[in-house]
């Protein structure tokens, strides 16, 4: 009877986590099975993020419209898919030079897109740029281009493949932005107002296109980590704090959030937040002690407007 109850514990957790294991793996097979065959556009295909979407859309069967404004990379990214994926589960991906800052050539590169496939079933607006400072120090000109790479430039694409989209009565639109979208922290101004905007174009269309079957989600990571990110050594304290809070501080693996826009576009979702549950407060605070979080985000303000910009 004794052992039984000493034995109870680890079978009991054992079996939750074999059910865990094949409750995901199961999941991960049907989430690639809802890109099979699917075109899928994703904007910014070569760096971070996009890359990631690419690899496992890539390996999921999808066929592919890898957009990128650099088309050496865009190559180097085509050769590495081709390289690793089994050829007779996978497409050969298409490549499309695209620079969403400049918008007359948008139109062209959706007409190239839709010449090729004849239909998008799926469009990722994964590009953007980010750009870090005090507004005064941000030129009006920086402040435009910002917006048309993250707004004009993805509401452009999107307008010229959503009448194929309504017309064929299927399609999902999946916008990757950012918690700033939400709420607007120091030093972000044309940034996060290109997020507003965009979130705010997005969450109407959501709406009219609804009718038509036409999906749009929206992904709202809060810090993505880069592939430059090493854990330091030397200083074992902060090494072992950041290896338990690494997603505090190096943020999420782009791997992480590319398996999650896969499950948002299975499951049709039409808002995600990967974020920490502080960010995540921080929004209910923004909006209902609008004040409190104001003060909150006012404060440190002065020694943060010496940090260097991005870029
Ligand atoms: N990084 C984060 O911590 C974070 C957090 C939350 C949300 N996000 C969002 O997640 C998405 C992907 O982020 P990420 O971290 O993988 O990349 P990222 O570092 O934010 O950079 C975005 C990418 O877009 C590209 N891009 C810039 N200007 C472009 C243009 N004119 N036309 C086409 N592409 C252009 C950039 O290329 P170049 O490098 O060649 O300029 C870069 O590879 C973005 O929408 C971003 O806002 C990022």
């Amino acid at each position: 009877m004794e052992i039984t109850a000493v034995l109870m514990l680890p079978l009991l957790l054992l079996a939750i986590s074999g059910i865990l294991f094949i409750y995901q793996e199961v999941s991960r097979l049907w989430s690639k099975s809802a890109v099979q065959n699917k075109v899928v556009v994703i904007t910014d295909a070569i760096s971070g993020l996009g890359k990631e979407c690419s690899r496992l859309f890539h390996a999921g069967g999808a066929r592919l419209v890898l957009c990128g404004k650099n088309w050496e990379k865009l190559e180097i990214l085509y050769d590495a898919l081709l390289s690793v994926a089994d050829p007779s589960k996978t497409f050969t991906p298409k490549l499309v030079l695209l620079d969403l800052s400049d918008i007359s050539c948008v139109q062209d590169v959706a007409k190239e897109i839709l010449d090729c496939y004849g239909c998008v079933d799926i469009l990722i607006n994964n590009a953007s740029m980010k750009v870090k400072g005090p507004a005064q120090n941000i030129s009006l000109e920086l402040d435009k281009k910002i917006m048309d790479i993250n707004y004009f430039g993805p509401i452009t694409l999107t307008k010229a493949l959503l009448p194929n989209m309504i017309s064929r009565r299927t399609g999902q639109i999946v916008l990757v932005s950012n918690i700033q979208g939400k709420f607007g922290i120091p030093l972000r101004t044309a940034y996060a107002a290109s997020k507003h905007a965009i979130q705010g174009f997005f969450d109407c269309l959501r709406a009219e296109v609804e009718e038509f079957e036409v999906v749009v989600s929206t992904v709202n990571p809060t810090f993505i980590r880069s592939y430059h990110t090493y854990t330091e050594t030397g200083n074992w304290e902060a090494s072992i704090w950041k290896f338990f809070f690494r997603k505090f501080t190096y943020g999420v693996h782009p791997v992480e959030i590319a398996e999650e826009v896969m499950r948002i576009i299975r499951r049709k979702k039409q808002e995600v937040f990967i974020a920490n549950p502080i960010p995540k407060a921080a929004i209910y605070i923004r909006t209902f002690f609008p004040e409190f979080f104001f003060a909150v985000v006012a404060c440190g303000v002065k020694e943060k407007l010496n940090v260097p910009e991005d870029r």
